[in-house]
């Protein structure tokens, strides 16, 4: 005899579609969510998001009254340290104090009107040329202004 629509087989089928369909979706929809949560991170290191530190930038490192000649000292250049120096002469220079050899803070040394650095004592001129020991490259050097009225005057260092 064959089964009719409204037979017990046929009724059970018909009521187990739409649960099989349900299950179904949240399966499908577990299983999206578990696939995106492994590749987001993944895609994050792969394609990092745009930004870092603008090409051009401009920082007030100092009132010109607190940095006595042959003294030197860091500063925030955006998210890089720098390195203002006023020679013993009483010029202002200013660099990356990031070192070209394994990226170490460099600092200035009075004693011998120099930039060291402590890692690996690599040692720069007060252009920024390397003097001696393992670094590369000279440091990069940065653009220095006074700026504002006298005995107010401030330092600022920029990049252009
Ligand atoms: S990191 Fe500066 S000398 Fe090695």
């Amino acid at each position: 005899m064959p089964e009719t629509p409204t037979s017990p087989a046929r009724a059970d089928a018909a009521e187990q579609t739409p649960r099989r369909t349900f299950l179904d979706s949240i399966l499908g929809f577990g299983f999206m969510s578990s696939a995106m949560a492994m590749l987001y991170p993944v895609t994050r290191y792969l394609v990092p998001p745009p930004g870092g530190e603008p090409a051009t930038l401009s920082v007030v490192a100092a009132r010109l009254a607190n940095v006595p000649p042959n003294t030197g000292f860091v500063f925030n250049f955006g998210n890089r340290p720098a390195l203002l120096v006023r020679t013993p002469e009483g010029e202002l220079r200013a660099f990356n104090a990031t070192c070209t050899h394994l990226d170490c803070t460099v600092q200035y040394r009075p004693e011998t009107s120099q930039v060291w650095c402590a890692c690996h004592d690599g040692l720069f001129d007060l252009g920024g040329g390397v003097v001696s020991g393992p670094p590369p490259r000279a440091l990069e050097r940065l653009t220095v202004q006074v700026r504002g009225e006298s005995g107010q005057e401030e330092v600022v260092v920029s990049r252009d």
